[in-house]
């Protein structure tokens, strides 16, 4: 059995899905966090409502009791904690950076017990490129420690790949940290720039776009990024590692935004913006470990994964 949080949201219900396919057991957990709609995180719940190997339990991972009392049912039987949720969104953070701590520091110390207490032997976090920050070394590789964070979004996810070096030095956790590169895909997040852009797109409306475009991104399509979870549940080597899911292949603001609007079939109108604080100029992952020590490698290129993203939008689910 897999316990995975923030399993109502964009990547935790593709994961369940997945792992639903795959045979196994799946406890998701999700507070509905109001930082985006909730009617959108039911409609992600669509396809595993109702499975009967999944179950979904309503808590707050702050709440160490309720946490504790969710797990209680299925003590001894969760082999893995597969830790997704979290407050997400780089600029929101800088408005409220204690609260993105509390969640995603204190929340996954939470969990990071719940593991120790409960015997679970391996925890997978959801860590974030937004660690490397500024550092001017691409492509980024898990090696280079000069890691300088520009937002407490990021500086939350460093925080919590450490808690989890604590646990796995202390109580032997296998913990495996997957810093992901702009993840994109059907139910993509409705803040993040393709989701936005698209909607604009396709209603005609100009796209803020902030700076002159030449920002770039590693972007990786979800279905990869939930191979690569998949992967790493079958880890067998160091008990405290990091890697890269990212795509090894960046692409410029203005190319992401002139595929999107081909793909859509109608031209972008573009709204120039100063570059935002928070926002690093570039990302780009060296995924040469995950590919030797994972087997992983990223098989959607961005054409074909904005194509499946589109295909997704324009048969009315992406509505909101
Ligand atoms: N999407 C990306 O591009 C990206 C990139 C890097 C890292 N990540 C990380 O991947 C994970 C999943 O991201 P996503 O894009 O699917 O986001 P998402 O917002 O769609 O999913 C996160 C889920 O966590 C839940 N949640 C938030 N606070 C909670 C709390 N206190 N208790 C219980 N549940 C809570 C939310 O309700 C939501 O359903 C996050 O940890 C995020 O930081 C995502």
């Amino acid at each position: 059995m897999i316990l995975v949080t923030g399993a109502a949201g964009f990547i935790g219900s593709h994961l369940c899905e997945r792992l639903l396919a795959d045979g196994r057991t799946v406890v998701g957990i999700d507070n509905f966090d109001p930082y985006y709609d909730r009617a959108i995180k039911e409609r992600n719940l669509a396809g595993l409502r109702g499975h009967p190997r999944f179950s979904l339990v309503e808590v707050d991972i702050c709440d160490a009791d309720a946490l504790a009392d969710a797990l209680a049912p299925h003590a001894g039987s969760v082999e893995a904690i597969v830790h997704l949720a979290a407050l997400v969104g780089v600029r929101p953070s800088l408005d409220a950076p204690v609260r993105y701590h509390e969640v995603n520091v204190l929340g996954t110390t939470h969990l990071l017990e719940l593991a120790a207490a409960n015997g679970i032997g391996r925890f997978i976090l959801a860590s974030s490129s937004s660690v490397y920050g500024v550092n001017p070394r691409v492509p980024w590789r898990e090696d280079d420690r000069d890691l300088l964070p520009i937002s407490p979004y990021a500086s939350s996810k460093l925080a919590a790949e450490m808690a989890g070096h604590v646990y796995s030095h202390l109580h032997g956790i296998r913990f495996l940290a997957l810093r992901f590169f702009t993840v994109y895909g059907p139910r993509q997040r409705p803040d993040l720039a393709i989701a936005r852009f698209a909607r604009a797109i396709r209603e005609g409306l100009p796209i803020p776009v902030f700076g002159d475009g030449t920002t770039r991104r590693d972007y990786t399509y979800v279905g990869d990024i939930v191979e690569g979870i998949v992967q790493a549940l079958g880890y067998e080597d160091e008990r405290y590692a990091l890697f890269n899911l990212g795509n090894d292949n960046t692409v410029a603001l203005a190319d992401m935004i002139e595929v999107l609007g081909e793909t859509l079939g109608r031209a972008p109108i573009i709204e120039r913006r100063p570059l935002q604080p928070g926002d690093v100029p570039q990302t780009w992952a060296d995924i040469s470990r995950a590919r030797e020590r994972l087997g992983w490698r990223p098989a959607t290129s961005f054409p074909e994964g904005i194509r499946e993203y589109v295909r997704w939008l324009e048969g009315g689910s992406g509505e909101e």
